[in-house]
């Protein structure tokens, strides 16, 4: 039997963080995964996650199953998050991380219009492409990234989704796009979500950087808009970023409807598809975000502490940016500082990627993502020299 299993793609931002750490070179730089490091390079567990870990370690008498769903209450804690006071009725699945929810999204889709063709962004997370291969949905993409100024191009994108039939799925970035950085205004979300409403299209979010952009209600305001606005979306909501517990696995999927009387079958598919994935999800990451959820005063340190990551990348923004000018005597990398969370994309060429990463030992996604959450202001220089020699 194994000798029939065919190949499989390789997942790049992994190959290449592999490939990072075999380098022997002493000044290599490692701009792969969307991972946060401080500028001692450390990944450290908030105060807010230690705190509310001790609590659990005091209070838990049982390690028992929960339900399919996950623990209701962390279901309201993330619809609460997400959504906000106004919520449109919602239905909820506690899953493993926000790549969990992005598969049990596609999964509930494949479930209910098999032939739905699913829009993706140009680029979008790696990620999301393979999965929709590996689930059998049809792919088409949309013009995001416009290559001239480095931000958004409207047009291009509301022309592409003008081809979208009714029941066809958008996939958008809640916030702190992966991998540009490009976030739309509030006046492009309403129009985007109005020509979805008019045309019956479904609205998929991914929202895993919630709380890096501009903070945690402005982040949230344009899925709010868009689930307020469509008939049904899919949130696909990830802690991995803005809790730091990457290896912890927590994350929701958030069905919203106009149509309340869908939600309750939806509820059950959700319960159906958990248990033929994995059975029950995964518990001790959602319970630590229950914990800060609920206490006001751990809310308001993991608050601080997400406020000072944001703080810190929006200075390594500018502060990159400003380099880029000095170096170039232009402003041509200014729409680096327009952009939110951890990425923005250069606009290289493969070829040039190849080069910084032979030449000058810095490893980044073959998109020509920058990844500031593993840059430090030691190691802007580099990257500014490295970037125009080859040319960028
Ligand atoms: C990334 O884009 O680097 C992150 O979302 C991590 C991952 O799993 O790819």
């Amino acid at each position: 039997m194994l000798s029939d299993l065919g190949s499989v793609p390789s997942d790049e931002i992994l190959t290449l963080m592999q490939m990072h750490r075999e380098d022997p070179r002493r000044d290599k730089i490692d701009q792969t995964v969307g991972v946060y490091r401080n500028e001692l390079g450390q990944t450290p567990v908030m105060q807010a996650v230690k705190a509310a870990e001790y609590k659990i370690w005091q209070d838990q008498t049982s390690k028992s199953y929960t339900g399919l769903l996950g623990d209701p209450e962390f279901l309201e804690v993330m619809q609460a998050l997400v959504l906000g006071p106004e919520a449109p009725p919602c239905t909820a699945a506690a899953v493993p991380g926000g790549s969990g929810a992005c598969r049990q999204a596609f999964e509930l889709i494949r479930q209910a219009t098999p032939g739905a063709r699913v829009y993706v962004s140009d680029p979008t997370w790696a990620n999301h492409t393979t999965m929709l291969a590996h689930t059998g949905l049809a792919r088409e993409t949309y013009r995001f990234r416009d290559p001239a100024t480095g931000g958004l191009n409207f047009d291009g994108m509301m022309q592409d989704l003008g081809t979208a039939r009714a029941g066809d799925v958008v996939l958008l970035h809640g916030c702190c796009h992966n991998p540009t950085g490009i976030s739309l205004t509030r006046t492009q979300w309403r129009a985007l979500a109005d020509r979805m409403a008019k045309n019956g299209l479904v609205g998929m979010i991914d929202l895993a950087y919630l709380g890096f952009g501009d903070g945690l209600e402005e982040d949230a305001w344009g899925t709010r808009h868009l689930a307020e606005t469509l008939d049904e979306c899919l949130i696909a909501v990830s802690c991995s970023k803005n809790f730091g517990l990457y290896r912890e696995r927590a994350g929701a999927l958030l069905v919203t409807a106009r149509n309340p009387a869908l939600l309750a079958h939806t509820r059950e598919v959700l319960a159906y598809l958990n248990r033929q994935a994995y059975s029950f999800p995964p518990d001790h990451g959602a319970r630590i975000v229950t914990s800060i959820l609920k206490d006001p005063a751990l809310r308001e340190v993991w608050t601080q502490e997400l406020h000072g990551i944001r703080n810190s990348i929006a200075a390594l923004r500018l502060q990159l940016c400003n380099a880029f000018a000095e170096k170039t005597g232009t402003r041509r990398f200014d729409y680096i500082r327009e952009h939110k969370g951890m990425f923005s994309c250069l606009g290289a060429t493969p070829e040039q990627v190849r080069t910084l990463r032979a030449k000058h030992g810095i490893y980044m996604v073959t998109d020509s993502r920058l990844n500031f959450a593993s840059l430090s202001q030691q190691n802007v220089e580099r990257i500014v020299d490295a970037v125009t020699d080859v040319g960028i």
